[in-house]
């Protein structure tokens, strides 16, 4: 499996990824659980009206983790998450994940998708060697 796609399926199994932002010098992390593979990037989805969102338009370096207990291995993709207003991606963004369709839709003026640039994706567990993809 290609390794943008081995993280995106990483993500999909473990549901919650856990996404990390920077506010002033106070780090901010929530639950996540959007993601998707657009024009060969990894995409997640917000609202411009969330804290996380006004924290990334500051300073768009982010960090996600994700946990498979499945397997003991985790997951952590650091980077820049950068806005894209492209509504194509928006709706794939919104027909992977239809729930959102209650609360968006790819004409509104809330939706976001953001997609990890200059970013590095290391799987871990405490029984094997780290696996460093670039994405
Ligand atoms: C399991 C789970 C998955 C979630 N996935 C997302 C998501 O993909 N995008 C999103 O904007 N909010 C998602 N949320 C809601 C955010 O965690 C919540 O809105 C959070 O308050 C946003 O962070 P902020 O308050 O710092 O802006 C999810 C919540 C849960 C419990």
């Amino acid at each position: 499996m290609e390794g943008l796609e081995k993280v995106c399926s990483f993500l999909e199994k473990t549901q919650t990824y856990y996404l990390a932002t920077v506010d002033g010098d106070q780090p901010r992390v929530r639950p996540f659980g959007t993601v998707l593979i657009f024009d060969g990037k990894l995409y997640i989805q917000t609202g411009k009206v969330k804290p996380v969102s006004k924290q990334l338009a500051a300073n768009p370096k982010a960090e996600i983790c994700a946990f498979d207990g499945e397997t003991g291995t985790w997951l952590r993709v650091s980077g820049e998450l950068v806005n894209d207003d492209n509504k194509d991606v928006k709706v794939a963004m919104l027909d992977k994940h239809p729930g959102l369709k209650l609360m968006y839709s790819a004409d509104d003026d809330n939706t976001q998708v953001l997609y990890f640039k200059n970013a590095t994706a290391v799987f871990s567990s405490f029984t094997a060697a780290p696996e460093t993809i670039t994405l």
